[in-house]
């Protein structure tokens, strides 16, 4: 994976200072969608040949996928928001811990190789901050496929003479799960059925690829996908989808500081949810075909939100939303019903001035205009440093956010887009460890 393309991040130990107060204005634009580009990356191992990804956002998680397929064999270069993938055979269908480790969605390269080479050796992801994110619907569905899997020092083993298509239902609506599936299902034999898919936009993208590619595909973004298996599949190009949560994001930032701000290259049905959301607070929300601008607005009201699959509220706006209900006039119940313990940007805005009781599910916040004070505060997942920096810039004072690493894995720069509609904000380089 060549230096000159790689991910702009500076160091782990770098951090975001924001000075709070300025109301931000202008335009912004939403890059492609990591959680869209990861599948779509890991597509490239059914099929030799030349790839181009287009839109593709300069993140951790891209350069993590990309070092994987080079272990595997396969060429990534990066141009500016291009990707160029030469794919071709591997010899060992295996992914090891360093880099599993690094991105659980690694786990999506199961699928394909073992459709492919009738094997693969995965590490396990193990859990991570906001759950325990188990796989075991990835393992049965695969399982009924004909796969034997087994867990041996912690690596998922399986092996397929052929796969063959099965009816699968999935338990809960699992996103990682419904790709691997898709994947695995599009060079198995005989026709496979997910019922209670996942529906969201980043499955219909794939799917869009894949029967680019000469897959055979129907019904994806509804709960019932239909694959029919096929010998062969072909490289292709491709355009990734704008990403929903980095939109959803800026028009947060914009929101919570009183501003005017349009947010461009993106698609607003994605973002229904929370601009209903955020026109029921009272603020006033324009939308066109490509754009959604939120209007200046002195205060907001509170209210509820409970996160769910597609087209639900989405657990990956979550934290940020709760950002802006600290600030709003009146109380709100925010229940996470997706992961089990992604309430952890609770004890840092609560540091920033916040109130809010945290129970297992739920949060109750106490809003109050004006409410957040500047503060250090840590990072600890990537949705949760983008809702601490959307606090900085509606609080009072200076908010210094370290482990800004985990921001970096999702958000392309998003202190020089905020910048540029006015925040003061700035990186700061980690400053040399003495010896
Ligand atoms: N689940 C299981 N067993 C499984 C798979 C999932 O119990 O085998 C459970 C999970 O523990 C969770 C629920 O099902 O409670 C949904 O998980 P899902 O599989 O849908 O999540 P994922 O595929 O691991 C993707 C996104 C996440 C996003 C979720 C939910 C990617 C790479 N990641 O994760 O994105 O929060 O769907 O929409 O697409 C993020 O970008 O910050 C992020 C975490």
């Amino acid at each position: 994976y060549p230096a000159p393309g790689r991910c702009t991040i500076m160091s782990d130990l770098d951090t975001v200072v924001i000075k709070g107060g300025a109301t931000l204005s202008g335009q912004v634009a939403t890059g492609g969608a990591k959680n869209a580009a990861l599948p779509l990356l890991f597509a490239t191992l059914l099929a030799d040949g030349r790839y181009r990804f287009r839109n593709v956002p300069d993140l951790r998680d891209i350069d993590s996928t990309a070092l994987l397929l080079e272990h595997l064999g396969i060429a990534v270069e990066r141009d500016g928001e291009t990707l160029t993938v030469h794919a071709a055979e591997c010899e060992h269908p295996e992914a090891p811990y360093d880099i599993v480790r690094k991105m659980r969605a690694s786990i999506l390269c199961l699928g394909p190789l073992l459709a492919r080479y009738g094997r693969a050796r995965v590490s396990l992801p193990g859990g991570c901050a906001i759950g325990s994110r188990p796989i075991n619907l990835h393992i049965e569905a695969l399982e009924q496929m004909g796969a034997e899997i087994d867990i041996e020092n912690g690596y998922v083993v399986a092996r397929a003479g052929h796969l063959h298509g099965a009816r699968l239902v999935f338990e809960n609506a699992t996103v990682g799960g419904t790709e691997n599936v898709m994947l695995a299902a599009t060079l198995a034999r005989g026709t496979t059925v997910i019922e209670n898919a996942a529906k969201e936009p980043e499955i219909i993208d794939l799917a869009d690829c894949l029967v680019k590619m000469g897959a055979r595909i129907d019904g994806a973004g509804s709960s019932v996908i239909t694959i029919e298996g096929v010998d062969q599949l072909r490289s292709c190009d491709h355009h990734v989808i704008p990403d929903r949560i980095e939109a959803g994001t800026l028009l947060i930032a914009g929101a919570i500081t009183g501003g005017d701000v349009r947010v461009n290259h993106c698609i607003p049905g994605h973002i229904d949810a929370l601009t209903q959301r955020m026109v029921e607070c009272g603020f006033r929300i324009d939308t066109g075909s490509d754009w959604v601008r939120v209007l200046p607005c002195d205060g907001w009201r509170s209210h509820d939100i409970s996160t769910a699959p597609y087209p639900g509220f989405p657990t990956d706006l979550q934290a940020q939303y709760m950002a802006l209900m600290t600030l709003a006039d009146g109380t709100s119940v925010i229940t996470e019903r997706i992961f089990e313990n992604r309430f952890m940007h609770v004890q840092e805005l609560v540091r920033m001035g916040a109130n809010i009781t945290p129970k297992t599910q739920v949060a109750i916040v106490r809003g109050q205009p004006g409410v957040l004070n500047g503060a250090q505060v840590m990072a600890t997942d990537l949705r949760a440093s983008a809702s601490l920096v959307l606090a900085g810039l509606a609080a009072r004072g200076e908010t210094t956010v370290s482990r800004i690493y985990h921001l970096d894995r999702g958000y392309e720069r998003l202190e020089a887009k905020l910048e540029r509609l006015g925040a003061h904000i700035e990186r700061r380089p980690s400053e040399p460890q003495a010896a």
